[in-house]
């Protein structure tokens, strides 16, 4: 039996078969909209809520090592936003809130330095920048510091 938990943002069997039966959908209209096109593990520890204190979210290199390494990337839930973390070079760390401009939509994973809207296929660099798509402008960065033990990110 599969018990794979649904990703963020994408529904489960049992929601998809409920809203597909309210909605009147057919049985592939239902495994449509139940699949779910992203890999929600590929960066290690996506969608984790991370507590705040005064203001402040501190990722450690411990519990998040993909940080450690220029590329790597967490997509994390930090104030009930879903935050991109991701290591942008030796000496720096960018967070932005994952929602796409457009619309509304949470985005995929950073992926080879950029991520795009599942809707509508908006794109993003990394550091949050508008790269392509549909998109209402360039993605709401929070102040992210990189020290030697791990990630600052000031949320308020
Ligand atoms: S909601 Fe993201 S491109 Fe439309």
């Amino acid at each position: 039996m599969n018990h794979k938990k649904p990703c963020e943002g994408c529904l489960s069997r049992r929601q998809a078969l409920s809203t597909g039966a309210q909605l009147g959908l057919g049985v592939a209209a239902v495994a449509a909209i139940s699949a779910c096109g992203g890999d929600s593990k590929k960066n290690g520890n996506p969608g984790s809520t991370v507590p705040t204190a005064s203001g402040l979210a501190t990722l450690d290199f411990a519990t998040y090592p993909n940080l450690q390494t220029t590329g790597g990337s967490y997509r994390l839930n930090i104030n009930g936003n879903p935050v991109s973390v991701t290591r942008m070079s030796d000496t720096s760390v960018v967070a932005v809130v994952a929602v796409c401009t457009h619309q509304g939509a949470t985005l995929g994973d950073v992926s080879g330095g950029s991520m795009s809207c599942p809707r509508h296929g908006a794109t993003f660099s990394a550091d949050g920048t508008a790269t392509g798509g549909p998109t209402g402008g360039n993605l709401t960065q929070y102040p992210a510091t990189l020290g030697t033990t791990g990630v600052t990110i000031k949320v308020a």
